[in-house]
């Protein structure tokens, strides 16, 4: 049996200024520290605006703050005439190691269709960033074909000339469970993870479905955190709303004392 370490990222979409996220980064850092709850059984991530990208980089370097950084999305190319959009190489050089790609508000709202949620995957490989691939369904296609069917049929698309050994995330973030407070129950988040992970292990591999870390995202809370964490096939959290409260993510982070 592959220990997976656990992550807890916090996705926080598009709120926090460079400078707000300043003195958000070091409050973290300081809650956590003086719990002497920062230790390695964790993996702490955060994903900022890009415009804050530079100024978290900064900071997590000059006072050596082990968080993982990471960007919301990339561009599916390396450069050129893009108007708007971020290429992964300039996210490795800011020392991202993640990248969140194919999130259900990218789907939504910008129209990602599966085909471009692959290709930013084969874009974050290319510049040695690690993918966190988003899948979900909508209450309406649960209840039309079931827990587990588009979030697999996502993830099949996604995983596309993906090599076996590849490091990659899978996020599970049922739609309906985004910012409404309506969270999964552990046994749901339990039963499309375990999906998911045996889609990686078809693909990719029975090492790679070992290896991969799979998260669950959706109204995560202090409150709830450390049942999701009891399942075996979750393996840590994507949290938005809650990852922008200091308190409340430290909160999430030492969800083992
Ligand atoms: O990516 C995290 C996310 O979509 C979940 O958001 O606010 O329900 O924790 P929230």
């Amino acid at each position: 049996v592959v220990a997976r370490l656990p992550l807890i990222a916090g996705n926080w979409k598009m709120n926090l200024d460079h400078q707000q996220a300043i003195a958000f980064v070091q409050k973290l850092h300081w809650a956590l520290k003086e719990a002497k709850h920062l230790d390695d059984s964790v993996e702490v991530g955060i994903f900022p605006p890009f415009t804050d990208l530079r100024t978290v980089q900064t900071l997590l370097d000059a006072d050596k703050i082990p968080f993982a950084l990471g960007a919301q999305d990339l561009s599916t190319k390396d450069s050129g005439a893009y108007t708007g959009e971020v290429s992964g190489a300039f996210l490795s050089k800011l020392n991202c190691a993640y990248v969140i790609i194919g999130h259900s508000e990218r789907r939504e709202y910008h129209g990602e269709t599966d085909e471009v949620v692959a290709a930013k995957v084969q874009a974050a490989l290319r510049h040695s960033l690690v993918p966190v691939i988003c899948v979900g369904e909508t209450l309406e296609q649960r209840e039309e074909s079931g827990p587990t069917a588009i979030s697999v049929g996502q993830l099949e698309v996604a995983l596309e000339g993906v090599p076996a050994d590849a490091d990659i995330v899978v996020a599970y973030e049922p739609v309906w469970a985004i910012g409404t407070g309506q969270v999964a129950s552990p046994e749901q988040a339990q039963e499309v993870c375990a999906k998911l992970r045996e889609v990686v292990a078809a693909k990719l591999g029975p090492d790679a479905g070992q290896r991969t870390r799979v998260l669950y995202g959706g109204s995560v809370k202090s409150a709830n955190i450390a049942s999701f964490m009891r399942e075996p096939d979750v393996d840590g959290a994507l949290v938005g709303g809650a990852s922008l409260v200091v308190d409340e993510f430290a909160a999430i982070i030492r969800y083992q004392k």
